[in-house]
């Protein structure tokens, strides 16, 4: 055998061990391709006055960082039975508009990204390890989507990203402003989909079993919620959301795990069918692309073969 057929037999070794022991091809391997396609970013661009309606978050969205959220999510492991999002103290678990309310008592609107362009910067200590996990979910937002998350210089909306003993939590949408994105160390950045979610929120995105139509899907059990946490599965209005195209996403990034909010190790979400997972976190589902090039009218074309479309089928089947 060559060495290149060797080296591609062990390739594909490889990834058959990891998907069928239902893991994910590693970030490494994706980063070995090179996505930069000739694909049209935009096709035409919006202006930024598309508007967020957050109101379904209640009042509880808005408020300050907590300790004890950065208290719960010290205590994560990669053992743990929910995702560390899911184990503060905001809104959902994981929503936080640091702003005052508005003299209703309510701010019930955000705004998307004018051109799906987002300027960030790197505020919080992250090791090296940590950094990478953060370019690694940025740089899969840059080979499926059209957003473009580029290095603050001075823009007037712009992301920062802290690692405070806060949780992880995001606003939903864009301010206007500096506006914060927490990734608590190391819990929150221990796989890249804990990123990809918290920057889901702030490109404008809810939670996936928070849509309306959810208990079609879903059935939230009650029972085995935490005292005090019910709040965090209510559901948005239909009046203000947009599906995108997308029907109800198992697999989405943005789903909760099974055990999110369990006072019991009991499960508070099973789903109605048989043979889906909840909550992973290991990359952006299809149907997470698709929403998002949806909602910023990107033209961007889905990757069905190749390595993505590949590990997608895989994990996911035609999901
Ligand atoms: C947001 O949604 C709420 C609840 O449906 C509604 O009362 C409110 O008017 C909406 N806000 C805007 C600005 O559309
Ligand atoms: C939270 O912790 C920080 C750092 O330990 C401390 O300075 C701050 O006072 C604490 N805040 C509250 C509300 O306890
Ligand atoms: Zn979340």
């Amino acid at each position: 055998m060559s060495n290149m057929t060797k080296s591609l037999s062990i390739l594909i070794l490889f990834t058959f061990h990891n998907v069928l022991n239902g893991l994910p091809v590693s970030n490494d391997m994706l980063d070995n391709v090179n996505w930069e396609d000739n694909n049209i970013l935009f096709d035409n661009s919006i202006d930024g006055e598309d508007n967020i309606n957050i109101s379904h978050l209640g009042p509880e969205a808005f408020g300050s960082p907590k300790n004890e959220s950065g208290e719960a999510v010290a205590e994560w492991t990669e053992d743990s039975l929910m995702n560390p999002e899911e184990m503060g103290s905001y809104a959902e678990g994981d929503i936080l508009v640091p702003r005052p309310l508005t003299r209703n008592g309510v701010r019930d609107q955000t705004s998307m990204w004018p051109n799906g362009i987002i300027p960030y910067v790197i505020e919080g200590y992250f090791n090296q390890q940590q950094r990478d996990m953060i370019r690694k979910a940025i740089a899969d937002y840059h080979r499926l989507t059209c957003l473009r998350f580029v290095p603050y210089s001075g823009q007037k909306d712009y992301l920062t990203i802290q690692s405070a003993r806060t949780g992880c939590w995001s606003s939903v949408g864009r301010l206007g402003g500096r506006q914060e994105v927490n990734l608590q160390i190391p819990g929150c950045v221990s796989k890249k989909g804990t990123v990809l979610h918290e920057l889901l929120h702030a490109v404008g995105f809810m939670h996936e079993q928070s849509r309306p139509e959810r208990d079609d899907f879903v059935k939230v059990v009650y029972s085995n919620i935490k005292p005090g946490s019910e709040t965090n599965f209510r559901k948005a209005d239909r009046a203000n959301t947009n599906d995108f195209g997308v029907s109800y996403d198992y697999n989405s990034v943005m789903h909760y795990s099974e055990y999110a909010f369990s006072k019991n190790s009991k499960k508070t979400i099973e789903p109605k069918v048989t043979g889906v997972t909840l909550g992973q976190r290991e990359g952006l589902s299809r149907g997470d692309v698709r929403k998002v090039n949806n909602m910023y009218n990107c033209k961007k074309e889905e990757p069905q073969n190749g390595w993505i479309g590949g590990v997608w089928s895989a994990i996911f089947g035609n999901q």
